[in-house]
């Protein structure tokens, strides 16, 4: 498991290894755009700033992974990322 930080607000919610970054926000209340909800179609893609993540999508180009990620599918090699929601 590893925790999303939102920018934002400043929280911390645990993602367990059984429920997506999206699975999470959605039970706080956090509201997302999506779609295909497979790493496919870009709806979802966010900005991080901190943390290393573990790229799962079919989507971003290797530049766009430098600060981006897909909600829906990807996780985290670090132990927080921190994401601008
Ligand atoms: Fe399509 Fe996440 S909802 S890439």
């Amino acid at each position: 498991q590893f925790a999303v930080i939102l920018a934002q607000s400043g929280k911390e919610l645990v993602v367990p290894s059984d429920k997506s970054i999206l699975d999470v926000l959605r039970v706080h209340g956090i509201d997302v755009p999506t779609s295909c909800e497979e790493g496919v179609c870009g709806t979802c893609v966010t900005n991080y700033s901190d943390g290393e993540p573990d790229h799962r999508d079919f989507c971003l180009s290797p530049r766009e992974r430098k600060n981006k990620l897909a909600l829906c599918c990807s996780r985290a090699f670090s132990s927080t990322l921190r994401i601008e929601l």
